[in-house]
Formats: structure tokens, sequence, C-alpha cells
């Protein structure tokens, strides 16, 4: 019987420079705290120092997770790192920085690309792992530092994004709880609505926002139907940091009141592949979820891609 992948530890780190949405109208960005809130829910957000990189979030992510598992950092047998940001902007990995500084064997450690949905696709990747035998424990982590290829000067991106990693350690688990279903998806006739281009981010905002709820709200249901379960099981969605709005199209979509759905956006803004492990470790941490929880994690971005893993919660 093949086994079970469950989260046994978690964490996030986010580094302390504030940016609030005044400071940046104080920079001369043409906007206001007013517009930024009522259009996105966002008010401020975290950025790197200098000495930052998004490999030094990753680890210190990666670091507090490992405690939470309460496990020997020898036992890690495969490093996945969901990142658009990577220290050298390609290779090396940020997983093969991470591997080096926590002083793991020689095991398999690499990035993977989804943008937004990077957390998705790397957990799943990971959960496969597992589920095969391959490895017992996976650190899985969500790190991104945007700030690093921003047009501070781009009011239609510059407000939405912010820096941060989350980590969750993965291990073969009881057979009733952790992953039971995972599902990933790609529609590359929209790449251009979202995109690096000459280091830049570059965004049509309007059809992101369309596209996402198109896409991702029926997937969703979709997923929760497959994964032998109804909308009043799920105790918690944990979406995509992205913009409050869209959040709440798809939580009032799917009957979900809103004291069932994880939101944090207001203080760090849209961390990309780290924004989901990060409230999930916050809202583990304010113990607002707790052991037997059902959770729908949904990521959402550029490619354009979106995933969805539903889990019952055991820590
Ligand atoms: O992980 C996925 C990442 N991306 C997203 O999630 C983005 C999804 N999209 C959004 O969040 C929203 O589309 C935005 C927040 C980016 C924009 O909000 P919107 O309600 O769709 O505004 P809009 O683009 O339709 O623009 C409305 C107006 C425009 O002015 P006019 O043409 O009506 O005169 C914009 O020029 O608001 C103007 N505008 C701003 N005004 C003040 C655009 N950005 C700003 C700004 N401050 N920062």
């Amino acid at each position: 019987m093949k086994p079970t992948a469950g989260i046994i530890g978690i964490g996030h780190y986010l580094p302390e420079k504030i940016i609030t949405n005044e400071d940046l109208v104080a920079q001369g960005l043409d906007t206001s705290d007013d517009w930024i809130q009522s259009r996105t829910g966002i008010r401020e957000r975290r950025i790197i120092s200098e000495e930052e990189n998004t490999s030094t979030l990753a680890l210190e992510a990666a670091r507090k997770a490992i405690q939470s598992a309460g496990i020997d950092t020898s036992t890690i047998g495969l490093v996945v790192v969901a990142t658009s940001t990577s220290d050298y902007g390609g290779f090396p990995s940020v997983a093969c920085q991470v591997q080096h500084a926590l002083g793991l064997p020689n095991i398999p450690a690499f990035d993977i690309s989804a943008a937004c949905t990077g957390f998705n696709y790397a957990l799943t990747t990971a959960q496969q792992y597992i589920e095969n035998n391959m490895v017992k424990t996976a650190l899985v982590i969500g790190a991104d530092a945007l700030s690093k290829i921003m047009d501070w000067t781009d009011r239609n991106t510059c407000i939405l994004f912010g820096d941060g990693a989350g980590a969750v350690v993965l291990s073969q688990t009881e057979k009733s709880k952790g992953i039971h279903y995972a599902e990933l998806f790609s529609d590359g006739s929209q790449a251009e609505i979202l995109k690096i281009d000459n280091e830049r981010i570059e965004m049509e905002g309007r059809a992101v926002f369309k596209v996402a709820v198109k896409n991702v709200v029926p997937s969703i249901s979709e997923a929760i139907l497959k994964a032998g379960l109804k909308n009043e099981d799920i105790d918690f969605l944990i979406p995509h940091q992205a913009n409050i709005r869209i959040i709440k199209q798809m939580s009032d979509r799917l009957g979900l009141s809103d004291d069932k759905v994880v939101t944090n956006l207001e203080k760090y803004g849209n961390t990309s592949a780290a924004s989901i492990p990060i409230a999930l470790s916050e809202a583990f941490e304010k113990k607002r979820i707790s052991s037997g929880d059902t959770l729908v994690l949904v990521g959402f971005g550029a490619g354009f891609t979106w995933g969805i893993n539903i889990l019952e919660w055991e820590l």
C-alpha cells in the first residue's frame, strides 16, 4: 500500500523592512493608500535588505519548519524550492544553496518555476517522491523576493508584491491524514498577461483578475468533489494572497464564509510562491487551524498556472 504524505512541520520568515502604502506615495508614486486598500486589501509589504536574498528567506523559513517538525535535519531526503527570483537569476538553484547551508548530504535538490502556483507544484512533486517511497521526508519551500525585479515607478505592479518565505516538512504519515488530493493546471495561451520581461514584472491586472476567477473557481469545486468531499466539509481555504477582491469572489462562489478563509495580504501583499505557506504557517501559529481540519490550498498565477491541494491537517 502506498504511504501518505503529510505536513509534520511548518515555518515562515519575513524580512523586517516594512513599506507602507503611504511610503510609496511619499516616494512619488501616483497612487493613494485609499486606492490600494480598496482595490487590493493591501496596507503594507515586507522588502529584503541589501544583505538578504531569496535563499536567505528560504533558509530561515526552512530552519523554523525543521524545528517545528522536531526532526534531525539529516533525515531530509529531498529539497524542493518554488521560486521565480533565485539569487543567481537561473542557476545554481536556491534548493542547492539550502541543501548546502543545512549541511545535507548529496540528496536531490531543485527549484520549481510556476510563479504564484509554485508552492502547489512543489508540494505535489514532493508528495510523489514520498508516496512512491523514494524518500521518507522532504523539505518544501516557497520563497520569493519580487522586490528585486520590481519597477518601483510602475503603479500597476509595485503596489501588489512583497518578499517572504514559507516552508513545510513533508513526511510519510498516518493513512487517514495528510494530502488527500492534488491537481495542477496550466494554460500557456495566457502567458502574456503576467510575465518577467527584461528583468521586470509586467502585468495586465484586469486580465489576470478575470482569468484567475474564471479558471480557478470551477477547478476548486471539481477537486472538492473528486476528493469525496462537499463544500461544507472544508474548514479552511488558504488561497494565494493576490487581491482581497479575487479571494472574496472565490469564497463567495464556493459558499465559504469569511471565517473559513485565511488572509494576511493586508500585512505582506502578494509574496508569490511564498504566500500560501506563509498564510498556512501564521494560521497554525495563531492556533486558528488545528489537527483534523480539512484545508484547501489554492494557488494561481503566471503561466497561467493554478493548482489545488486538499489535506487533513495533523499538527
Ligand atoms: O499572483 C497573481 C498576481 N497578479 C494579480 O493578482 C493581479 C490581479 N489584478 C488586480 O489585482 C487588479 O486588476 C489591480 C489591483 C492590479 C488593478 O485594479 P483594477 O480594479 O482592476 O483597476 P484597473 O486596472 O481597472 O484600473 C482602474 C483605474 C485606471 O484609471 P482609469 O483608466 O480608470 O483612469 C488605472 O490607471 O485605476 C488606475 N490605477 C491606479 N490608480 C491609483 C491603476 N493602478 C493604480 C494605482 N493607484 N496604484
